[in-house]
């Protein structure tokens, strides 16, 4: 029997996957990686390479907004969620870390936009109340979210990436995905307000862009591509693919929209099949990236004083 699409929705948003932390290894420090990882074209993998270079703060900057609020929680199973989304966020900063220290050698500046990050965080998290630090993780976590939904859903994205950097992407994007609900469950239980919510995404969102688009430019000079006259037009097809109608932010944006819904919940983009299938094509037991896997912790679900 066909189940109603409202009865379909309501089920997803209850349906929380479990996230287990993956300790994982992709023996970047000895890899010899292409500067222009994505099909190769210079102006999209600097994009992909500026989003490298802030991930590691941020994610130290997710971690702490939520682990400030956890105590606060009081249920056992959102704790256990919370376990993981630690686990997973310093995972991806740990892997991140190690990849940018390639491009580091490979001349890009990557070490010094991490600490630009790490300056312009801490300076936010000094100066914000941390009800909005928690929010600005929320909004920057849907962000993660429904790009990941986006690239995991379109092969031909997928197929831009060259392999070693192109499964380890699609493997924070597996995770993304797994604990997408997670800060967002904890901003609703301590503290809900959608007006905090909504308002923080507008900032958040121009900060994002200004702040990525600043960084591809600084990566794009260190290498002498920016004002390259015959890169010209590979930049055009490399901006059309990031910030085009057709290209990642244009395709992501009614799901951007969808945040301002009150009532909105992270689930409600119904993603298991997605999540079924690559934990299946990377841990299955023919996984891609079981050779990468040293271990996996699966959070237990303890009573919580
Ligand atoms: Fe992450
Ligand atoms: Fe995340």
């Amino acid at each position: 029997m066909n189940m109603p699409a409202h009865a379909a929705v309501a089920n997803a948003r209850h349906d929380n996957p479990a996230v287990p932390i993956r300790h994982m290894d992709f023996g970047f420090n000895d890899a010899p990686l292409k500067p222009y990882f994505y099909d190769d074209n210079a102006f999209a993998s600097a994009f992909f390479m500026a989003f490298s270079a802030v991930i590691p703060q941020g994610e130290r900057f997710f971690i702490e907004s939520v682990r400030h609020y956890r105590k606060r929680i009081k249920n056992a199973e959102l704790d256990a969620r919370v376990t993981g989304f630690i686990g997973q966020e310093a995972m991806h900063g740990k892997e991140h870390d190690a990849v940018n220290e390639v491009y580091t050698r490979m001349g890009y500046p990557v070490r010094k936009l991490d600490r630009f990050t790490r300056d312009g965080l801490r300076f936010l998290a000094k100066r914000l109340p941390k009800a909005a630090q928690l929010s600005t993780t929320v909004a920057l976590e849907h962000y993660t979210a429904i790009i990941s939904e986006y690239v995991l859903g379109s092969q031909e994205v997928q197929d831009g990436f060259d392999k070693p950097v192109g499964n380890f992407v699609l493997w924070h994007m597996m995770e993304e995905t797994e604990h997408k609900a997670v800060a967002y469950d904890v901003y609703e239980k301590v503290i809900g307000s959608y007006a905090l919510r909504a308002g923080t995404m507008i900032p958040t969102t121009v900060i994002l862009i200004a702040a990525l688009a600043s960084m591809q430019a600084v990566l794009m000079a260190s290498d002498g591509s920016l004002f390259n006259p015959r890169l010209l037009r590979q930049h055009a097809k490399g901006f059309g693919m990031i910030y085009g109608p057709r290209g990642l932010f244009g395709k992501v944006a009614p799901k951007l929209l969808d945040y301002f819904r009150p009532g909105f919940h992270p689930n409600d983009h119904d993603t298991r099949e997605l999540l079924a299938r690559f934990s299946e094509k990377f841990f299955g037991e023919q996984g891609e990236l079981q050779t990468n896997l040293r271990k996996t912790v699966m959070p237990q679900v303890r009573q919580v004083a």
